[in-house]
């Protein structure tokens, strides 16, 4: 989806070590595409159909719900450091 442009999953580094792409797949089947790392996909909730959208290929129709989250800081303090 990145390579032509559509958005629907957060993407980041595209290389399975941000998080941001982490889906549910409810329905379908995918392969993995790459190593899954484990800080963001422990091997549970792989089992349970949680990947990492950019470490996987679809390769049938799927159905998935996005979980990841963009983490960013959406307020600063007037020092510059990050809102608690
Ligand atoms: S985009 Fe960073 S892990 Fe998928």
């Amino acid at each position: 989806m990145a390579r032509i442009g559509k958005k629907g999953i957060p993407a980041g580094c595209l290389n399975g070590g941000c998080g941001v792409c982490k889906v549910v797949i409810r329905c379908g089947t995918v392969r993995k595409a790459g190593a899954m790392s484990r800080a963001h996909i422990s091997e549970e909730e792989e089992t349970q159909g949680i990947v990492l959208a950019c470490r996987v290929m679809p390769v049938s129709a799927i159905d998935l719900d996005v979980i990841g989250k963009m983490k960013k800081a959406v307020t600063r303090t007037l020092w510059g450091g990050n809102a608690v």
